[in-house]
């Protein structure tokens, strides 16, 4: 049994240097990724349980290709196929997944500190792949790899997150990880979506697009998320795109070659035109090639330690 277990849970607290190290580690493995054969022995021996009790594709998909790259074991968990369906706790799933000697639990989960929770009780390296509206360590990772590998740098750079910042993981992991590396980051959405605790982040709020974009290096819409809100917190998704909706229009207002960035799943139409995700400007799909070279640099810096102490 391994005797010193690192977890990634939250980007708050990490230092330059260590958000640093994970974007070069990234930078690495983008490379393995695109040579013509695309694995490595580094994790041989290390079982990954996917442990996702909240849906997605991105995430899953790439973690779990991260860890095959890696030659890891992996093994797939989903809330409805498993005796979570029949009333069984979340500690003691945990209990019993641990009783079959996982090395790392990545999980995704509805509620916010369910990753925090495991980390307390369970013997295995934890990766938050997303808990609730709290965070979602790995996207701010490969967003700001993304960031870094067009723009050339992370500090000083104008990032405006547009949209349901409210109920946004991804929008607090990119607040604590992008301030850290030194960026400007200014949010927007109505005021249904700015609670206003944001003020104290260091952010600069507003309640209307425009001035939030006006001069942005990196625009990056984010999703209504119907699934953590309560009814009319706003109009409708017409009225939405018509004010918040990133459109040709209003990109115009940012700098010329800005990045359009979104983290997915797109509401095409509502935070976003099709045309502005399509766009030359778009990096959306690169941001989903870099969350497998993000999430092969996490599984090697909690699982190298497992490795060496085997
Ligand atoms: N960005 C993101 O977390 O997407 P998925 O929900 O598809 O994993």
């Amino acid at each position: 049994m391994a005797t010193h277990i690192n977890h990634l849970l939250d980007l708050e607290g990490l230092s330059k240097e260590e958000i640093t190290s994970y974007l070069d580690l990234g930078e690495h493995f983008k490379g393995v990724s695109q040579r013509r054969i695309k694995k490595v022995p580094t994790l041989r021996h290390i079982t990954v349980v996917l442990f996702f009790i909240e849906n997605s594709t991105r995430t899953k998909i790439s973690f779990e290709i991260a860890a095959k790259r890696m030659s890891a074991d992996t093994l797939s968990f989903a809330a409805s196929s498993s005796s979570l369906a029949k009333g069984e706790t979340l500690l003691d799933t945990a209990k019993t997944l641990m009783a079959m000697r996982p090395d790392i639990i990545v999980i995704r989960h509805f509620a916010a500190g369910a990753p925090h929770f495991l980390a307390r009780n369970v013997p295995a390296a934890i990766i938050n792949a997303g808990d609730g509206g709290h965070a979602h360590p790995t996207q701010a990772l490969l967003d700001m790899l993304t960031m870094r590998q067009h723009l050339g740098k992370i500090e000083g750079l104008e990032v405006a997150i547009i949209g349901d910042i409210g109920h946004s993981r991804v929008a607090r992991s990119n607040i604590h990880g992008l301030k850290t590396m030194g960026a400007n980051i200014r949010v927007a959405g109505p005021r249904t979506f700015l609670p206003p605790h944001f003020n104290t982040l260091g952010v600069q709020v507003y309640d209307r697009i425009e001035p939030a974009i006006e001069g942005a290096d990196v625009v990056m819409m984010l999703r209504i998320q119907k699934e953590r809100m309560g009814k009319d917190l706003f109009p409708s998704d017409r009225e939405y795109a018509r004010f918040f909706g990133l459109d040709a229009q209003k990109l115009k207002l940012a700098k010329p070659g800005a990045l359009v960035m979104h983290p997915g799943p797109l509401n095409r139409g509502v935070e976003i035109t099709p045309d502005i995700a399509d766009c030359n400007n778009s990096v959306i799909l690169e941001q989903v090639e870099n969350g497998v070279a993000i999430r092969m640099a996490v599984l090697y810096q909690l699982g190298k330690h497992l490795v060496e102490e085997a």
